[in-house]
């Protein structure tokens, strides 16, 4: 029989699940880190990807993995993510194939579900690019201000209040760094599952000034383990902000549909697709698998 002459590989659904499997393996396997897990870093690897993005210009967005390069990379806000880049280098050299721009934001996603946050539907369509589309500093937010500066930051990118809080429910995962952003601890007693405790603790407990060497900070008044940075503190003290966050306190379900809405979003910014939105898939979890 006459072979045919195999063109290019083009990778299909099939491809990228088994990506996704091979993260969600490397992260049960690899539980020697932070809180035992990897995902937490991997989820702000991709936000940090996307949350360049500049709508006016179409500048920045998770297209081109530009943190690659020394001057992103080394920007403030930047620091520590080289344990996430690193973590995906195995799974890079495993399948040459994905760019590390839809690598980056593919293990976004299956960290959020694999903490078991809701399904993120995907599309692949990034590409690397050089150092010349690096990004300015200064485009993500700084965790020392308050509302306008949060209103002015995910403008830029596009986002409204109800965006803003939602995206914010994050921080349900991993913990802050002293030698990495300054600010210590984490914001919930289970930094690695994906619930809305970020909002049920911002409303239900009593915050204050932490007393210490380092920036401001909040504690938890009853156990004095738990932070929370003036950014998340901005979201109860502001009306607009916090009537989502209430909402989202009191409705897990309503906070996984609107944060599994916005994260698609925010993880397309600036990406020049060639295929639809109709053409995006939804990943497998282990838990789906087990089911
Ligand atoms: C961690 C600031 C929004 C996901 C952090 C840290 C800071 C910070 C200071 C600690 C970094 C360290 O010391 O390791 C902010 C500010 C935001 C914001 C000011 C503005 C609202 C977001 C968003 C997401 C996100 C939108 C994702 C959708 C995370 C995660 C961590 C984190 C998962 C934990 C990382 C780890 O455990 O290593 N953030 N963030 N953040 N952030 Fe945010």
């Amino acid at each position: 029989a006459e072979e045919k002459t195999k063109g290019p590989f083009e990778p299909k659904f099939e491809d990228y699940q088994k990506v996704y499997k091979t993260i969600a393996k490397l992260l049960e396997e690899k539980d020697d880190y932070d809180d035992g897990s990897y995902g937490p870093v991997l989820v702000r690897l991709a936000w940090h990807c996307s949350g360049t993005y500049d709508k006016e210009t179409g500048t920045g967005g998770s297209n081109g993995a530009t943190m690659r390069f020394a001057p992103e990379g080394d920007h403030g806000a930047n620091a520590g993510l080289k344990a996430a880049r690193d973590f995906l280098e195995p799974v890079k050299e495993q399948y040459p194939w994905i760019s590390y721009s839809d690598l980056w934001i593919l293990a976004g996603v299956t960290a959020i579900q694999e903490m078991q946050g809701p399904h993120i539907p995907y599309r692949p369509g990034r590409s690397d690019r050089d150092v010349s589309f690096c990004t300015p500093d200064g485009r993500l937010p700084d965790a020392s201000k308050e509302q306008k500066h949060l209103r002015a930051i995910f403008g830029r990118m596009g986002f409204n209040d109800q965006e803003i809080v939602a995206l914010s429910g994050a921080h349900a995962l991993g913990r802050c760094h002293t030698d990495r952003s300054g600010y210590d601890g984490p914001w919930t007693f289970s930094p690695t599952t994906l619930t809305n405790d970020y909002f049920k603790l911002l409303v239900e407990e009593k915050w204050q000034n932490k007393k210490w060497n380092g920036p401001k900070q909040f504690e938890d008044v009853s156990t004095k383990t738990l932070m929370m940075l003036p950014t998340d503190l901005a979201l109860v003290k502001d009306k607009s902000f916090k009537q989502y966050v209430d909402k989202y306190a009191r409705d897990n379900d309503a906070f996984f549909k609107d944060f599994s809405d916005v994260v698609l979003r925010l993880f397309e910014l600036g990406v020049p697709f060639t295929q639809g939105e109709d053409a995006r898939w939804t990943f497998k979890s282990s838990f789906d698998e087990a089911a």
